[in-house]
């Protein structure tokens, strides 16, 4: 018996099958072949919320929850947050090699030189009502790129993905922008190309009447070092999102609104907005220990804690707590940080968090940091978006290149009525159904 197999024998039947073990999984088509007979459709997994389904194989990003380790293409993400630019990283992501310093330059002109928006896309983000949330403005925004650019139906043409790929990355922070120039009712300001990625977008969101906008470094650097973090995360919900709607061969920017959509739910990306609501309605931080009795007594989250795949600390929240202390320096300490530290502190002792392994994630601290940088909590989640659309794109790319991916279909276990007998209108009854 080869050793890199697993034997199941089917109770029902007595009958005996030995399925592959490959990369420490098994094939779930292998399973229908076990069957009670020949009418059985054969055996499924079932797996609400993909709890243990790996739907893909990847290479670019790797995850140890346990050991609470991140990687994008095998390099440490305290590596990266420490050497490289965010740009730099996206050419990793999407490539899978550190670029040269002439591929760089190229890479950054090339990104640099998409950055503008067609007049009409700004004409159409003008359309929104003046309270507008960014980050529905974000969505539907990209969505209607799709329109502008009704080349990126190509999606089999390598050249014309690279196309999107760039006219996507270089464009989110401008829509980005927008949005918030719309919320806070200021005029559009356009991409300025002597400027470095994020110290453009600093320029969209907040130049004023000055005739050149100067980037505080500091802030630029810190900003850059969130965008590097929030690159990638292997297969969460906003990335399978994406996957799964490009997988029916949906072109780049209807799947991009797509993932920015799922990202923008409380549970994924919108948790940053949401800590910055928790932490005022804690208000000090004598109110800490009565919110966590709260919590644990069932009545509500503790947002910007847990993770699905994190059992450990999530290396990325450790990154960011170093780097507020840098923006603080600038910008002065936002009071918050003061709740969220003892907040951090009592749940890392407390019995309910420690036996659930539940600790900081990447939003805990981000929203404090974008607060002291002066962004609207209404921000946070499009500050996601704006470098997870480079993952989201690598990931899209890598699942259109796998001779093994199809149109993404679950299977599902039927638990409705078996065939019923019509029942004509004047015999209906709503006894036991209620007024829906
Ligand atoms: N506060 C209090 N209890 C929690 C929390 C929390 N933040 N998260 C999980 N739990 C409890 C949960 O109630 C459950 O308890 P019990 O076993 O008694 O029923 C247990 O911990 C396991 O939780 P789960 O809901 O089965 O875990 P999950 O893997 O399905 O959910 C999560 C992961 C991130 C959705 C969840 O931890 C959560 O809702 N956190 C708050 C929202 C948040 O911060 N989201 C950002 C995630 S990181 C960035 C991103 O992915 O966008």
């Amino acid at each position: 018996m080869p050793q890199d197999t697993l034997t199941i024998t089917d109770n029902r039947t007595g009958q005996t099958y030995t399925l592959p073990v490959e990369n420490g999984t098994i094939r779930a088509m292998d399973l229908r072949k076990i069957k009670t007979g020949p009418e059985d459709f054969g055996l499924m997994t079932y797996d609400p919320a993909f709890m243990n389904t790996a739907s893909c194989r990847s290479a670019i990003t790797y995850i140890d929850g346990d050991r609470g380790i991140l990687r994008y293409r095998g390099y440490p993400i305290e590596v990266l947050a420490e050497h490289c630019t965010f740009l730099e990283v996206t050419y990793l992501i999407l490539f899978g090699e550190l670029p040269t310093a002439a591929q760089l330059k190229d890479w950054v002109y090339e990104i640099t030189h998409h950055t503008m928006l067609h007049e009409t896309t700004k004409k159409f983000m003008e359309g929104y009502r003046y309270n507008a949330h960014p980050m529905v403005m974000l969505v539907s925004t990209v969505a209607a790129l799709s329109n502008v650019y009704p080349d990126s139906r190509n999606i089999h043409d390598p050249a014309s993905r690279l196309l999107q790929i760039k006219r996507l990355i270089g464009k989110m922070p401008s829509i980005a922008a927008m949005s918030y120039r719309h919320m806070v009712g200021f005029p559009y300001v356009y991409p300025d190309n002597d400027l470095t990625y994020t110290e453009n977008f600093m320029n969209m969101l907040w130049k004023m009447v000055e005739p050149k906008y100067a980037a505080n470094p500091v802030i630029a650097r810190a900003l850059d070092i969130l965008f590097v973090l929030h690159a990638d995360h292997e297969q969460n919900c906003s990335t399978n999102t994406m996957r799964c709607v490009g997988s029916a061969h949906t072109d780049p920017y209807l799947a991009t609104a797509s993932a920015a959509a799922a990202l923008s739910g409380p549970l994924h990306g919108g948790a940053n907005e949401e800590v910055l609501r928790m932490l005022d309605e804690i208000g000090t931080k004598d109110n800490v220990p009565a919110y966590i009795k709260k919590i644990k007594e069932g009545k509500g989250k503790l947002m910007g804690f847990g993770h699905r795949v994190y059992k450990n600390y999530d290396p990325r929240a450790k990154i960011i707590k170093w780097a507020a202390d840098r923006v603080f320096e600038v910008t002065g300490r936002n009071t918050k940080i003061e709740i969220a530290l003892e907040l951090e502190r009592i749940a890392l002792e407390d019995d309910y968090f420690v036996t659930r392994k539940l600790y900081p994630n990447v939003d805990f601290y981000s929203g404090i940091m974008y607060q002291a940088m002066g962004f609207k909590p209404e921000m946070f989640t499009v500050l996601f978006a704006i470098p997870r659309a480079a993952g989201w794109l690598a990931q899209w790319q890598e699942m259109l290149t796998d001779p093994e991916q199809k149109i993404a279909r679950p299977r599902q276990v039927w638990v409705g009525q078996e065939v019923r007998s019509f029942v004509p209108m004047e015999q209906r009854s709503a006894a036991g159904v209620g007024t829906r």
